[in-house]
């Protein structure tokens, strides 16, 4: 079994790869499968699953990590925009949402968005705040990849790469009938035992990134529940004929203030929006859309900024401007004139200089502007969703430890039903699960070996 090398953590140590390949004329090389032994399998090389095999392997745990996918961390490779909104300084469990968000609370009490930032300083990576507390790379998102393999380098952990996992299950018990505590896990490379295995498979979005339900399954094959599954930070779409006066302002973006939701859950954000040619996007909406509800709509204020009844009022006694050129001194003018042609419909006519609107009809423009309600009509899916909500049930895990009710199985990550806002929250999620899950492994797993080794 091959080892990471430190002196090149990115290379792929998969044990076959490594292996003299035959050439065209050579008999083809039958590979014997292994059964190997390892304290803890960790499947998924994402965020969540690099960062904790690390951390377990460098607390003295021999730690396998392997991913179906011939690459890792595809997440955090096109996350930010290339340069990985990693974390948040301003992370609190009120940015997470979830069946029991309070769960996350005491992992993220234990490892900060300031340690990771610590662990970027020591390994000399530059980054910067970009708004809002979101931190991002000054240079490439590879620069965390890097870190987190060269952490995974340092604790000596294997890594198999593209290794896919056929089935997992307890090892069979001692003849005495007694259990083994262990599992056995069938993989391409061969059978492996372990005490205990860490689901990190992430979630449903980007399949064609290597995104699986992998981990879903896993927990429905030992009976723990599922929190139903959904694209969240995901574009929101409208019914086309509906979305037809306003699919000519795609790419037009501003900053609105949203909403979703009645009186006792309802929440807003003030971001930006960004119109598209099947609905809307733009960080705004992506934030609202992991808390919108199917069948119920969205309100939006496209001019939070502004007080457009005065403001408009003001200028209907001192200005002959046409109304969409006094709304494009406070909106874009393509949307200004887009909206003043929705007048008709609505039994307004907006299009005439100001001082000859009626005032209804000047009323009831800046009340649609501050009020546009609308009902999407879905999402964007799972293809362009940044992030799953729902996952597995936390009433089934440890906010400690991440172990779940079956023992010395656990889940770290966004397979976890626990989702972050935009802006670096879902990357401390998965590291500050990882730590803890990583944590709690040493204190099991290490008095146990050393008990054994002196039986
Ligand atoms: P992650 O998805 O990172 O890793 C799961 C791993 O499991 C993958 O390597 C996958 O190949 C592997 N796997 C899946 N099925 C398997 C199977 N059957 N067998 C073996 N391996 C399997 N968040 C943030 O905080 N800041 C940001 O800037 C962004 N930006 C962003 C952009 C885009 C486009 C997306 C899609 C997402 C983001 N996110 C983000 C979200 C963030 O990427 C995500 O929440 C974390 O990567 C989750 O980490 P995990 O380790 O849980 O899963």
């Amino acid at each position: 079994m091959l080892r990471l090398n430190s002196a090149d953590p990115t290379a792929s140590q998969n044990a076959y790869a490594r292996r003299p390949q035959p050439s065209s004329a050579a008999p083809p090389l039958v590979l014997q499968p292994m059964t190997s032994q390892f304290d803890v399998v960790i499947i998924g090389a994402g965020a969540a699953g690099l960062f904790c095999a690390g951390l377990a392997g460098q607390l003295g745990l021999k730690v396998l990590l392997l991913d179906h996918s011939d690459r890792v961390a595809e997440k955090i490779r096109i996350s930010g925009g290339g340069h990985c909104n990693f974390t948040n300084l301003d992370t609190t469990a009120s940015n997470f949402l979830g069946d029991n968000p309070h769960f996350c609370r005491s992992a993220l009490s234990r490892y900060s968005p300031s340690d990771f930032v610590l662990l970027l300083q020591k390994h000399q990576i530059a980054y910067h705040e970009k708004h809002k507390g979101q931190l991002f790379c000054d240079r490439s998102a590879e620069d965390i990849i890097r870190m987190l393999l060269t952490e995974c380098a340092v604790g000596g952990v294997t890594r198999w790469q593209p290794c896919a996992v056929t089935a997992i299950r307890i090892a069979a018990s001692r003849h005495d009938g007694t259990s083994t505590g262990s599992y056995e896990i069938d993989s391409e490379h061969g059978t492996i035992r372990s005490a205990a295995v860490v689901v990190a498979t992430g979630g449903l979005s980007i399949p064609k990134i290597g995104a699986t339900d992998f981990g879903y399954r896993i927990a429905r094959q030992f009976d723990l529940p599922i929190v139903a599954l959904r694209p969240a930070l995901v574009p929101l779409t409208f019914d086309a004929q509906a979305w037809a006066p306003f699919a000519e302002l795609a790419g037009l973006s501003l900053p609105v203030q949203l909403e979703t939701g009645t009186k006792k859950d309802k929440i807003s954000f003030l971001e930006d929006l960004l119109f598209t040619h099947r609905g809307l996007s733009g960080p705004g909406v992506l934030q609202i859309s992991s808390y919108w509800q199917p069948g119920t709509p969205v309100r939006i204020n496209l001019t939070p900024q502004h007080d457009l009844v005065t403001l408009l009022s003001q200028a209907k006694a001192s200005s002959r401007k046409l109304v969409a050129n006094e709304l494009a001194a406070t909106l874009p003018s393509r949307l200004a004139d887009a909206w003043v042609a929705q007048g008709p419909s609505l039994g307004h006519d907006w299009r005439r200089p100001i001082n000859e609107a009626s005032d209804k009809a000047v009323t009831a423009l800046a009340e649609r502007l501050r009020r546009w309600e609308l009902t999407p009509n879905g999402t964007e899916g799972y293809a362009k969703a940044e992030v799953t909500a729902g996952g597995v049930d936390t009433r089934c895990l440890s906010s400690q430890t991440m172990e779940s009710t079956q023992p010395g199985l656990y889940f770290v990550g966004e397979v976890v039903d626990i989702t972050g806002w935009l802006g670096g929250y879902n990357f401390q999620w998965a590291w500050a699960s990882g730590f803890a899950c990583a944590q709690a492994l040493a204190a099991k797993l290490l008095p146990a070996r050393t008990t054994t080794a002196s039986d």
